[in-house]
């Protein structure tokens, strides 16, 4: 038997977000202080065979896409292993989002699996403020990887998180990429998840803010309506190969359209980015549960899931701690 996954609200699920690891080589300032996070041991994440499991459980009730996320995916060994398992499921796109200092080497190997959506993060084409934000100088690479990755033919979308006085000046210079090259570069809004909770508000850069800085130099730029399930709002401008995006994730504006559900390193289910996680699947599937026992759980999890991130927030039983590397985004 396969029940479609429904929420509460209405809403089908049909979009996984799977963190394989909580590891990261990176240090970006909005996702993680300098000294890193205190790191899982690995018995204490979900096993390759387990996130499999969930996975093909997920998809046989309704999911289209898994977006597979970290930390940075690609520091856990055993990736490529487990795509190749999951391009095994019929229909289910499989999509990445990472760093891009070590997929280099990966690209024949993704593109043979068919997979074709790749989410890099790169928040200034600069290599000292790349530096600054990062804490780490590995812009060259990370830039190199781009390049081949558009080459290669994949679906790039590039992640900027837009903060006052370390990239604002990138929003220009990251949409005049968009002219040569066929990428899809979005602004972020920053989100409290940085391992302290505390963003400065004073100047945040929030969505109209960031169309703004864009528009002052690209009056033309063209809406594109709206879709269902994503979080970016898109912007043609007339003569570029690609095209820019703003994604409200502080504001939080796309809520209303939310299909997806959450799966962190540690196996925490998240019905929202914003709740503190409502079930912790590994004891769970460690206690030898049926598939339709698992299948039965997220039914009943996502009976009680809030309207929106603000109602998450709300209901969280502490304030916002956790670092984006044990997230996913
Ligand atoms: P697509 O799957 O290509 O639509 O990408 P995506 O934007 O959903 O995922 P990605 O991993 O590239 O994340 C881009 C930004 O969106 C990150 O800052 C994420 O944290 C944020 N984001 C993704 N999903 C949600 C969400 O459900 N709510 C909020 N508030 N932010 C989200
Ligand atoms: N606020 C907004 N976006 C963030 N990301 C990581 N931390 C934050 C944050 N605090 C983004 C990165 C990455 C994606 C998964 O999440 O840009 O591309
Ligand atoms: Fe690593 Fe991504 Fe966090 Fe940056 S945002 S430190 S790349 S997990």
């Amino acid at each position: 038997d396969n029940p479609q996954l429904l929420d509460n609200h209405g809403r089908e699920l049909t979009y996984l977000r799977l963190a394989v690891t909580d590891r990261c080589n990176l240090r970006c300032t909005y996702c993680m202080p300098a000294e890193g996070i205190k790191y899982m041991p690995e018995r204490e994440l979900l096993s390759w065979e387990e996130m499999f499991r969930l996975t093909r459980i997920l998809h046989e009730m309704g999911i289209k896409k898994v977006r597979i996320t970290g930390g940075e995916p690609f520091v856990r060994n055993g990736l490529l292993d487990f795509l190749t398992n999951l391009a095994g499921l019929k229909d289910l796109e499989i999509c990445l989002t990472t760093n891009g200092v070590f997929i280099g080497e990966y690209i024949e190997a993704l593109k043979k699996l068919g997979i074709r959506h790749i989410n890099l993060s790169l928040d200034s084409l600069d290599r000292d403020r790349f530096h600054q934000i990062t804490r780490r100088d590995d812009f060259a690479k990370v830039y190199a990887n781009l390049l081949r990755l558009i080459d290669a033919g994949f679906q790039v979308k590039i992640n900027a998180v837009v903060m006052q006085g370390k990239n604002e000046d990138d929003i220009l210079a990251l949409t005049e990429f968009a002219r040569e090259h066929p990428v899809s570069v979005r602004f972020i809004e920053e989100m409290p998840f940085n391992g302290s909770g505390l963003v400065e508000e004073k100047l945040f850069w929030n969505h109209a803010r960031i169309l703004e800085r864009i528009r002052s130099q690209f009056p033309d730029l063209k809406a594109r309506p709206f879709l269902f399930g994503e979080t970016a709002n898109t912007y043609d401008i007339p003569g570029f190969k690609g095209n820019v995006g703003i994604i409200a994730a502080f504001t939080r504006t796309f809520c209303g359209s939310c299909n997806r559900i959450r799966l962190t390193a540690k196996g925490q289910v998240k019905t929202c980015l914003y709740d503190d996680g409502v079930f912790d699947m590994k004891p769970y599937l460690r206690s030898e549960v049926s598939d339709e026992e698992v299948k039965a759980q997220f039914l009943t999890l996502f009976k009680s899931r809030p309207l929106d991130g603000f109602e998450a927030e709300n209901k969280r039983k502490g304030v916002i701690t956790e670092s984006m590397t044990t997230i996913g985004g």
